[in-house]
């Protein structure tokens, strides 16, 4: 699939469910303690007092912008969908939502005092995950945390012709944790934790949670009393 295709097809496949989308996942954040503990662990890695937005990235419904909103974060959406936008705004009416794409984000270099990108990068092909990396690490301000969030496998493309009742065509990857630990490590962030969730259904696949962050700078460990030599 072309560079261009599988933008498309995806856009199209979620401004179709977006409405159905939001109602399904509309309490699932409140039932699971897993994803509200990584979200809180990536709340609490964010710089305090830096001034700039924590942005989620590939927010659709915004559901998980509303839930670090909650904790306190200065955040806004982004997502390559119109009608998830538009349903993000209705939710959300006192956050901002705007329309861009991961593979070139429409911000500043080292504007973000965070991102999430949850579930969002599932569906670029995997020879586009060096370049979102590389606008992830651009957009981080020094030491500003990213949290990701995947379905694991060995970069499986599956397809997709029926979702959120209904009938459309998309592709996404069940995506290696290395692969992806070892990408974001080559675009200059830091590995912080991962989590892997197993799932109890043998046919869905386990959930890989991953948190980076972009290297602050020159930092001096002074935790270590200095050695005379
Ligand atoms: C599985 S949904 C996840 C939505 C939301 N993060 C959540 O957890 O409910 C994937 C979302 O990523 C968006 N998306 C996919 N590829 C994207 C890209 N290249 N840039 C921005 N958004 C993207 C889709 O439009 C869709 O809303």
């Amino acid at each position: 699939m072309d560079g261009q295709t599988w933008i498309e097809t995806t856009r199209t496949a979620y401004d179709l469910v977006a409405a159905d989308y939001a109602e399904t996942l509309r309490d699932r954040l409140a039932g699971d303690p897993l994803e509200r503990a990584m979200l809180g662990a990536f709340a609490e890695l964010v710089p305090a007092g830096t001034g700039l937005p924590v942005a989620d990235l590939g927010c659709g419904p915004g559901r998980i912008t509303g839930h670090l909103h909650a904790l306190g974060l200065p955040v806004f959406g982004i997502d390559l969908s119109p009608q998830m936008v538009a349903v993000a705004r209705r939710t959300y009416p006192d956050l901002r939502f705007e329309e861009g794409s991961l593979l070139a984000l429409d911000l500043p270099g080292a504007s973000l005092a965070g991102a999430t990108a949850w579930f969002s990068i599932i569906h670029a092909p995997t020879e586009q995950l060096p370049v979102i990396c590389a606008e992830l690490h651009r957009v981080l301000a020094p030491g500003a945390p990213l949290a990701l969030a995947f379905q694991i496998g060995d970069e499986d493309l599956v397809h997709r012709d029926h979702a959120y009742g209904h009938d459309l065509s998309i592709y996404l990857y069940r995506r290696s944790p290395d692969l992806v630990a070892r990408l974001l490590r080559e675009a200059g962030l830091d590995l912080v934790a991962r989590m892997r969730r197993e799932t109890p259904d043998p046919d869905l696949p386990p959930a890989m949670y991953l948190i980076a962050r972009r290297p602050a700078g020159h930092e001096v460990n002074t935790s270590y009393p200095k050695t005379e030599s």
